[in-house]
């Protein structure tokens, strides 16, 4: 019987799309047991908005809340999303801390590793997989991930390239990730089809979102075309700019005469466990009811859903919603300049702002930010097509060129954890909270303080009532 599985996103990117990640550990503790028993081929939980949100919204420490989903959960792989040589966030990091996190990932509970790199340049996801690899158990799975995108110079063939450079490098899966949901049904099959014929016996996952409306024909044509996993939200917390619901393909595939390895009983209780805490985040206005439309712009302008979210929660903060539509229209012209960049996190958020910028100011590249500046002088790694020459000359000067070697090539080993060190002090209490600091460095150092400062309370209090 034809096998293909599911791996359940609520953890991590349904309530990071829906509820910008807002989602604290105490409210689903309580589901996890049962979700163990769901028979998903993993659940993803950990990546970087959730760590961000946990020490900068939630007060939670992220590798306490993993490691308690991995208690809850023996049974269950648990997986996280690794921007490669950026691990969670914005900058690149030096060999040695991104092997370290690596290994800390697979010590405190990780079994599946997403690695990607937002401009799919390779160099930036071989330190992690080696990693991986190393620290690797027996259910440890290096998911190879290519940043999907549409652009001139982004064709079935280019893709297909990718996937056997991954396969050469090591991985044990391939991941797609059509993080705008924008992959159509029949891009999904020439697509799929390609790199079933190329790289056939590496397992295939299919990662997308609902945000225009695609992703169930995008999704029942990659079944047909032989994707082996598909990643499903609960459905409560599916659709609108999240994933297709974990119950309806469930039904669907079931009368294909596909096996899902899933328990039908157990994935309706988990959802019903949900419905209640997602009309509490939409009561709270947490959760805002423009993500869970859908909404075919992003056809047009490829902006994937945390993106979206993120967005209209910037301009409303700056009371500047009327921009919305035309921050939305300038993306396609800052992204020609930066050579066509699949929109993904840190890239997503760098076209965002300076869209955004350059419409507030009302002229093209007046102020440009640090991140693009760094794009251009090759720090991010090599664009896919060509930039915009008159904006590099802008940011380089005259002749300037970018580097041609990788950003960490020219940094010394061992000299962000020792900053770390001597930043903290007796703050970090363990290698995780290192990592923590350095990934987020003011947000970790607060919640590191304030965890101090509540263990002197708490020791103060027992003396006096000694
Ligand atoms: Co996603």
């Amino acid at each position: 019987m034809r096998k293909v599985q599911i791996t359940e996103t609520i953890l991590r990117d349904a309530n990071q799309s829906l509820m910008a990640t807002r989602l604290p550990f105490d409210d689903f503790a309580p589901i996890l047991a049962k979700m163990d028993e769901a028979g998903y081929y993993s659940a993803e939980c950990w990546g970087g908005a959730t760590f961000d949100s946990c020490l900068r919204y939630l007060n939670e420490d992220p590798w306490e809340r993993l490691r308690k989903i991995r208690a809850a959960m023996p049974n269950t792989r648990l997986q996280m999303l690794l921007r490669g040589q950026n691990l969670l966030g914005y900058k690149h990091y030096h060999d040695d801390v991104v092997e370290k996190f690596v290994e800390l990932s697979i010590k405190n509970g990780i079994d599946v590793i997403r690695i990607f790199d937002a401009l799919n340049d390779f160099r930036n996801i071989k330190t992690a997989l080696e990693a991986t690899k190393k620290y690797g158990t027996q259910r440890t799975v290096a998911s190879g991930c290519i940043s999907y995108t549409q652009s001139p110079v982004h064709t079935v063939e280019k893709y297909v390239a990718m996937c056997k450079e991954l396969k050469a490098m090591g991985f044990d899966t391939i991941c797609l990730k059509d993080m705008a949901g924008t992959m159509s049904p029949a891009e999904a099959e020439s697509l799929i089809k390609g790199i079933k014929d190329a790289v056939g016996d590496m397992p295939l996952v299919l990662h997308t979102h609902c945000t225009t409306g695609m992703a169930y024909m995008t999704v029942t044509k990659a079944v047909e075309s032989g994707i082996d996993v598909i990643d499903c939200a609960t459905s409560c917390f599916s659709n609108g700019t999240s994933q297709p619901a974990t119950e309806t393909l469930y039904y669907a595939l079931s009368q294909a005469g596909i096996e899902t390895g899933l328990n039908e009983k157990v994935i309706n209780e988990v959802n019903d466990f949900f419905k209640p805490i997602k009309q509490k985040y939409i009561d709270s206005g947490t959760l805002n009811p423009k993500s869970m439309a859908t909404d075919a712009q992003a056809l047009v302008y490829k902006v994937p859903g945390g993106m979206l979210s993120n967005m209209i929660a910037n301009l409303t903060d700056m009371h500047a919603m009327d921009k919305f539509e035309a921050a939305l229209a300038e993306i396609p012209a800052v992204r020609k300049d930066l050579g066509y960049p699949p929109l993904v996190t840190p890239l997503s958020q760098m076209v965002c702002n300076q869209a955004v910028t350059n419409v507030l100011l009302g002229e093209r590249y007046k102020q440009i930010s640090k991140e693009v500046k760094n794009y251009f002088r090759g720090e991010y790694g090599i664009a896919p097509a060509p930039v915009s020459k008159e904006l590099e000359e802008k940011i380089l000067g005259e002749g300037g060129k970018p580097i041609d070697c990788r950003i960490e090539d020219q940094k010394r080993t061992g000299e962000e954890l020792a900053a770390a060190k001597a930043a903290l002090g007796d703050l970090a209490e363990s290698e995780e909270d290192l990592m923590s600091y350095i990934c987020f460095p003011p947000q970790a150092e607060a919640f590191l303080k304030a965890r101090k400062e509540q263990r002197e309370r708490v020791t103060t209090y027992s003396i006096t009532e000694a």
